[in-house]
């Protein structure tokens, strides 16, 4: 099954994945994405037709891939992992829960406005498994305008849409740290909980029941 918009937008994302091998480090990365991802959000006619493409049973992108947030799709990884692109799909007043990030990302809309907030740990390290966060911050990027996130305690935030319509926000991330997981925040009770990709969450609890099989004397 052809789709040409979902061609051209792995086609620019192969090229992304040439131009950044001369690039070695993170912040001449970033700034080539801030860049390079609003020219290509420009194109909105390839988004609309990758989209239209899923709904014809077009397998770009692959739904069933798994992702940390439900409303994300995987557009392209770069093979020496260097990269990925993704797509946040937002409906009215919709955001992410509050979390942090194992790498840099470079976001942007690419439909309607994006609402950025922003947080700084306060903690003092006491309570394990707790947290004080305060607002740091509040952008609202309109389509063009893009936002730079760094890894761990330097890039907790949530994102989403201030607004009635659907809003849909691009975003690259750069490689990632060996953390396997992003932490949740919650902002009433101060609880920090660990997002590990769904098949590491299920390795993890099959080796709980293993061991407490093994530990556990028949019936
Ligand atoms: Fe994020």
């Amino acid at each position: 099954m052809v789709n040409p918009s979902s061609d051209e937008l792995q086609a620019v994302c192969r090229d992304w994945s040439s131009a950044i091998k001369g690039i070695a480090d993170g912040e001449g990365r970033i700034a080539f994405f801030r860049t390079e991802l609003p020219k290509l959000l420009y194109r909105r006619e390839l988004f609309e037709g990758m989209l239209k493409g899923i709904l014809s049973g077009h397998p770009y992108p692959n739904l069933r891939q798994e992702t940390l947030f439900d409303n994300e799709l995987v557009l392209y990884r770069d093979s020496g992992r260097r990269f990925s692109l993704r797509f946040y799909i937002f409906g009215p007043g919709e955001h992410t829960f509050v979390h942090d990030h194992v790498s840099w990302g470079v976001s942007a809309s690419a439909l309607g406005p994006i609402e950025v907030l922003r947080y700084r740990n306060e903690d003092d390290g006491t309570a394990p498994g707790q947290t004080r966060l305060r607002m740091s911050g509040r952008s609202v990027l309109r389509p063009g305008e893009t936002e730079t996130t760094l890894p761990l305690d330097q890039g907790i935030h949530r994102t989403g849409n201030p607004d009635d319509g659907t809003s849909l926000m691009a975003s690259v991330y750069g490689a990632p740290l060996r953390r396997p997981f992003i932490q949740r925040f919650s902002l009433e009770s101060g609880r920090v909980h660990r997002v590990y990709p769904p098949h590491l969450k299920k390795r993890m609890l099959v080796k709980q029941a293993v061991k407490m099989m093994a530990a556990t004397p028949p019936n």
